[in-house]
């Protein structure tokens, strides 16, 4: 009995060092030291022995379970850390491998112009203004000195929607809204930009629907040559330090005297070009000195407050300054003319 359990003992043993894998140990666990096992098996036959030797046998049993315990144990917690280290090794990530690259977007090229100016005239303190799309008759024209019937409306062809609502021709509304809301106190200084309308045939200069930028400046002692100087400033940060400016006599019905701005032309420097049409100068902008008349019917006393105000096309600037040949470019949404005016490549 007692070689048949240093047998047993030997040959479980061996095939613990041999064992490959958990579920191997698992097994051998079981045949070895489970309830149905040979070394239960063997204990069954104790009965035959003498008294002396039965604890002799059952101390030795005892041992070779332990023997056998503690192999698997240890070899257990060999396979265990083998299979953390394999585990690790395959779950490596490479981390000089190149990733894969996100699309980035970019801002549309008239963003990009908005901003700009933002950027330019908050840093003079202008704050920004919105106003609505959908506008009453009386904001649109009335309010700026067009009375119904006045023949200025015709400058401007407009989409209607009802008598006295319609789609807004100009941003200049909002400075009807702005200083209507100020009470007839100064200063007020904003700029507005926004989408506007025009009943005209879409080509490559023309747009039914486009963008302005309306600037607005009321307070005491505002004057044309506060314009001017502002206006300046404007055409040198949007075009380059050596454009020069010049005013032109012009017509608003809500600027009295009103204007329009051109710049040297840059492509040509003033010496005339297909761009300037052989001018040497390139409308930008239409300005003015606000009206007494509109002044007064937002409630400011024209007496003491005086103002100025300006209007420009975002796309022309932007067709200007990108060197973009046709209007519908910016509303077409085809990826190749906007990955151009991507930052990120
Ligand atoms: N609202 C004018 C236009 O759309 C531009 C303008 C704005 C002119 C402000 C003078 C002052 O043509």
């Amino acid at each position: 009995m007692q070689e048949r359990l240093q047998q047993l003992q030997a040959e479980a043993l061996h095939k613990v060092d041999n064992a490959s894998g958990l579920k191997e140990l698992n097994d051998i666990r079981a045949a070895y030291l489970g309830k149905k096992g040979p070394i239960t098996e063997v204990l069954k036959g104790m009965g035959k022995l003498s008294a002396e030797e039965r604890p002799k046998m059952g101390a030795l049993a005892n041992e070779v379970r332990d023997a056998i315990t503690a192999a698997i144990e240890s070899k257990q917690q060999l396979l265990e850390e083998a299979a953390v280290v394999e585990q690790l090794a395959s779950e490596t990530i490479d981390v000089t491998l190149p990733g894969r690259p996100v699309k980035v977007g970019n801002h549309h090229p008239l963003t990009r112009i908005i901003e700009e100016i933002e950027d330019l005239f908050m840093g003079m303190g202008y704050a920004v203004a919105e106003g609505p799309e959908v506008e009453q008759d009386y904001y649109n024209f009335e309010a700026l000195n067009f009375p119904k019937g006045h023949p200025a409306r015709d400058m401007q062809d407009s989409y209607y929607i009802s008598d006295d609502i319609l789609l807004r021709t100009h941003t200049s509304g909002v400075q009807a809204r702005t200083m209507e809301k100020n009470h007839g106190k100064g200063p007020v200084k904003i700029i507005c930009p926004g989408k506007v309308y025009r009943r005209d045939n879409d080509d490559a200069t023309h747009s039914h629907q486009f963008m302005q930028i309306e600037g607005l400046v009321v307070d005491e002692n505002i004057r044309l040559s506060d314009l001017k100087g502002t206006l300046d400033l404007f055409a040198k940060k949007m075009f380059g330090e050596d454009r020069e400016i010049r005013l032109r006599p012009s017509f608003f019905p809500f600027t009295e005297p009103s204007v329009e701005m051109d710049i040297s032309c840059k492509f040509c420097g003033g010496t005339g070009c297909g761009v300037c049409k052989d001018t040497g100068w390139i409308e930008i902008l239409g300005a003015g000195m606000v009206h007494p008349n509109v002044l007064e019917m937002a409630g400011y006393d024209s007496k003491k407050y005086t103002g100025f105000a300006f209007g420009l096309g975002i796309e022309r600037i932007a067709m200007l300054k990108y060197g973009v040949d046709d209007i519908r470019h910016f509303y077409t949404n085809d990826n190749r003319f906007l990955k151009q005016f991507s930052v990120h490549e």
